[in-house]
């Protein structure tokens, strides 16, 4: 039996049991046997969840480039590590083989370099998915640089707050990107946001569309000249185990972005593990993961996980809509793609277009089909098992978040046997607890609760960048010793779990965080509001979607509604990004709120998913009244 590849059933529950009944002992096995260490750690696990402080291999030092790419080398060196394929599908698609991603990434990294970037130091990373964004990725880890890579789709304000939270000393753009027919602008949204941030000395630039771009002199940098004259050898900086990988910011429910931190060894291992079993990877698999390196589930399954199996992993720069809506099948069939992960929010809609997009191509190659971000409802389920699997290439639907760095509960493809809707049961060394509402563990079978963790497992987030208090008081306060994850979850009759989403307000709208606080701010700023509560209500393709509820100072008589849900989306959209645009925006006389004053989402939400039947009583609010108001006047 390998603890590190787990084939069958029987084998996951002695592997788990193994890494639950002595997890220092377990991990410990899988990073001697499977990792390249330039010392070995002096303590496995150290932890205090009341602190809360968690360190693994404590005293281990080691690079994760040197584990993600230079150990294949010498067996895999001409083996496809990266293989990008362009938005545009006449362009020829890249193979970057392991040997070219070790010139490329040491190149950046010497740039990186020469422009007085030294350990510690952070790096924004505000890239389109092309190469350039993997490997300045990479080339960050490389010399020890803390990368913190926005999402390309995030605007100039986001962009600013996220630059300044972690203090950045450059930022890595490009002259734009190619969405399926359309260009998106980078650099000038990187020129808005910098107005903002002294702290940023040097922008790199890199050439995708060609365009009209200014350059700032002195500050503002083409890359590729830079990597022309770079040497392509750079020995890899020597970290500790816990030193700082990267920040990645996440949603909360209140105030700013929290800079989640992860660091080096532990998120490697985890990563690393789940990846192989998850995939169940093989040598000579093409692992093709849909998501944008700028979320947590690009850096850890189109990156580093994939790589330090030495796997081939795709990077798709464009959209699942172009040239038509069998994009992803023409790339599965083109790169006899084995392992295919997406979400939940496009398979609804591919499905919505129908078959004809999917029957002409040939998916035979497909052996792992995988979902995350979100619950998959059972309609998605079966669309995508029938028509993309054929029947034939189990599911995992894997539950996990940008906290947990890495693939928490999931079954194990051809040993779980997997149900619609559920994420099934614990991967090794995880272990959930359901917490009712006294704090209390509930046990057994058949039950719901709080999805909480009980044990550190190796790539938890350790802190939110400068901000330990936050860390504690939003994940290890609501129960004792325990990690909150912020999701309600029910445990069925054998064990399987069912993610049945988010119990704070935070909002998945096609599988992206939202933090109903964050836009709020942003609505609140218009001159004419005085207020306003954001709800989800259901929508059949991004799984849930934005309602507002808005009061305006006068009345708003005065006003166009339509005019005013323009503005507040353009507000929307220049202090956030698109993505956290409003469906549907009410205006209201006042919003029901509690006699201490705050605002009852639980009755807006009801009211926003056709549920008005269902308030319960209402009698003790501060205003009863508002909300008959509210009922009648629903869009
Ligand atoms: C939700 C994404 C149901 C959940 C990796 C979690 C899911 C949040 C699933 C984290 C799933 C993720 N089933 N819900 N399989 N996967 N979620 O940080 O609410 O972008 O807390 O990480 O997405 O989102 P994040």
């Amino acid at each position: 039996m390998s603890n590190y590849h787990i084939k069958q059933f029987e084998e996951y529950f002695q592997v788990y049991r193994k890494s639950v009944r002595n997890p220092e002992q377990f991990w410990e096995e899988i990073a001697e046997e499977h990792f390249m260490w330039q010392k070995r750690w002096d303590s496995v696990l150290e932890w205090d969840f009341t602190k809360p402080e968690v360190k693994w291999f404590k005293g281990g030092k080691l690079n994760i480039t040197e584990n993600c790419i230079d150990r294949h080398l010498p067996t895999r060196g001409d083996k496809t590590a990266i293989l990008f394929e362009p938005n545009n599908p006449t362009e020829d698609a890249e193979h970057i083989t392991y040997h070219q991603l070790h010139q490329r990434v040491c190149q950046f990294a010497n740039v990186l370099k020469d422009k007085g970037i030294k350990k510690g130091d952070r790096v924004c990373i505000y890239l389109p998915m092309i190469p350039e964004l993997a490997i300045s990725v990479l080339a960050c880890a490389r010399i020890g640089a803390i990368h913190s890579v926005v999402f390309a789709g995030f605007s100039s304000k986001a962009l600013s707050t996220r630059i300044n939270d972690c203090d950045a000393k450059m930022v890595i753009t490009s002259d734009g990107g190619y969405r399926g027919q359309k260009t998106i602008d980078l650099k000038s949204i990187v020129d808005d946001a910098l107005n903002d941030c002294k702290g940023i000395e040097n922008v790199l630039v890199a050439k995708r569309i060609h365009s009209n771009i200014n350059m700032k002199d002195g500050r503002d940098y083409w890359l590729q000249p830079l990597l022309d004259k770079a040497n392509n050898h750079l020995k890899a900086e020597v970290m500790d185990a816990e030193d700082p990988l990267f920040i990645l910011y996440t949603s909360g429910s209140t105030g700013k972005p929290k800079g989640m931190l992860h660091t080096t060894a532990g998120y490697m291992i985890f990563t690393a593990y789940t990846f192989k079993n998850v995939f169940q990877y093989t040598e000579d698999d093409v692992y093709w993961c849909t998501a944008d390196i700028g979320w947590i589930t690009g850096h850890s399954y189109i990156v580093y996980g994939p790589l330090a199996n030495g796997a081939t992993t795709v990077m798709f720069e464009g959209v699942p809509s172009y040239p038509d809506f069998g994009r992803f099948w023409d790339i599965v069939q083109k790169h006899k793609v084995t392992q295919f992960y997406t979400a939940p929010t496009a398979i609804r809609a591919l499905a919505k277009q129908g078959t004809e997009f999917v029957d002409p191509y040939d998916l035979s190659s497909l052996k792992v089909l995988g979902t995350v971000g979100e619950p998959i409802n059972e309609e998605a389920w079966h669309w995508y098992n029938e028509n993309v699997g054929k029947k034939n290439s189990p599911i995992v639907d894997t539950w996990w978040q940008t906290e947990t760095g890495g693939i928490m509960i999931t079954p194990i493809p051809f040993s779980t046997p997997t149900k619609p809707t559920y994420a099934t049961l614990p991967f090794i060394g995880v272990q959930p607890a359901l917490m009712d509402e006294n704090g209390d563990e509930v046990k057994g079978n058949q039950v719901d609760g709080r999805l909480c963790i009980k044990f550190p497992w190796p790539s938890m987030a350790r802190t939110i960048w400068g901000n330990h208090q936050r860390y504690k008081d939003t994940y290890f306060s609501a129960y004792d010793n325990m990690y909150f994850t912020g999701d309600g979850a029910l445990r069925d009759e054998v064990g399987y779990y069912r993610i049945t989403g988010r119990v704070d307000d935070v909002i998945i709208v096609s599988g992206h965080n939202l933090g109903t606080a964050t836009i709020e701010d942003a609505i609140n700023e218009h001159q004419a509001v005085a207020e306003s509560a954001i709800v989800g209500f259901p929508h059949d393709v991004k799984g849930n979607a934005l309602y507002g509820y808005v009061t305006l100072k006068d009345s708003g008589e005065s006003r166009n509604h339509d005019n005013l849900r323009k503005e507040i989306n353009q507000l929307i959209t220049d202090r956030i990004g698109p993505i956290a645009k409003l469906d549907k925006i009410q205006f209201t006389e006042g919003l029901p709120k509690t006699r201490s004053g705050k605002i009852m989402r639980r009755i807006l939400r009801k009211i926003a998913s056709n549920e008005a039947d269902q308030l319960g009583d209402i009698s003790t609010l501060l205003n009863p009244e508002v909300v008959q108001n509210i009922i009648d006047h629903k869009l």
